[in-house]
């Protein structure tokens, strides 16, 4: 492992991977990435291990995606490197997933905390999704989780803009779970970890998947089924009843039938 450091120095049950790249501000390479990916999955079997955090140093957790490696990339470069599908797998870790954010937190790197389950920051974070300013687009879900996340006017602005927020503003928003000062970032995490280290592992795996399906239930669905409930309502008496009253300006009488 190149660039990130595992280990378990803290309590038997949470492993802390740090992301290790201080320089280029810990930015996601493909081989940070796999490395990440690795990690993740033998902590995942790892029996002993029941909570896994993600962190990066104080100025960064990390400042997105290389842009250097990508800069000459074309189009049928990317698609065959395929660098999501690596998301995809660390994605399906089945621990709950804290990241302990400090200093930038951008494009990937964002999107990286929020594929997270928690997160953790310390008063430094920011938050975005600059992309927009390098002429590309978020691709490793910050255009999906964030807009569900703190809404779409707030996601939209973003990432449009490629404007930061304030960990107060993340917390605000309901992106984030915590802020302190930076010098206890890593020990709230820390302590948000035994918490839930304490519980049945068990619980709180399938906990996390529930949660996890509810969060991507897709808008088509929803939108299927709010349309065939919009239908369904003209099946009732009440419908008739209360369109009528509108037409005949009365107060409509509803009997729930
Ligand atoms: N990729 C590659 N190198 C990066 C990088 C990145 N995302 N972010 C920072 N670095 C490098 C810088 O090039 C610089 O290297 P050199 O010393 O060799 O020049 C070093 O890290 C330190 O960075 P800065 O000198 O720029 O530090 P700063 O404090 O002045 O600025 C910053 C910090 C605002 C975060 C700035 O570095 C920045 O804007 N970084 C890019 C942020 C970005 O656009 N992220 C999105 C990437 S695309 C993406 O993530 C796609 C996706 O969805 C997966």
């Amino acid at each position: 492992m190149e660039f990130i450091k595992v280990n378990n120095a803290f309590d038997t049950h949470i492993a802390l991977i740090q992301l290790s790249r201080p320089k280029e501000l810990n930015a996601l390479n493909l081989q940070l990435m796999s490395e990440l990916r690795d990690a993740l999955k033998v902590l995942d079997n790892d029996d002993n291990v029941r909570v896994i955090l993600i962190t990066g140093n104080e100025k960064a957790f990390a400042a997105g995606a290389d842009i250097k490696q990508m800069a000459g990339k074309t189009m049928i470069d990317m698609w065959k490197i395929d660098q999501f599908s690596t998301w995809d797998q660390i994605r399906r870790t089945k621990k709950p997933l804290i990241a302990a954010v400090s200093g930038f937190a951008l494009g990937g790197g964002c999107e990286l905390a929020m594929t997270c389950d928690m997160i953790v920051a310390s008063e430094t974070a920011k938050f975005g999704q600059p992309e927009i300013k390098i002429g590309v687009i978020p691709g490793a879900g910050g255009t999906q989780r964030l807009t569900k996340t703190i809404g779409k006017a707030r996601a939209m602005e973003m990432v449009l803009t490629g404007k930061f927020i304030s960990a107060q503003e993340a917390l605000d928003y309901g992106l984030i779970n915590k802020v302190v000062p930076v010098e206890l970032y890593l020990e709230a995490a820390v302590s948000l970890a035994k918490e839930i280290a304490s519980m049945s592992p068990i619980a709180v795996q399938l906990a996390k998947e529930a949660v996890n399906r509810s969060f991507e239930t897709h808008l088509d669905e929803g939108l299927t089924l709010e349309r065939k409930n919009f239908y369904l309502a003209f099946a009732s008496e009440d419908q008739k009843e209360g369109m009528q009253a509108f037409i005949e300006k009365r107060k409509a009488v509803y009997k729930g039938k």
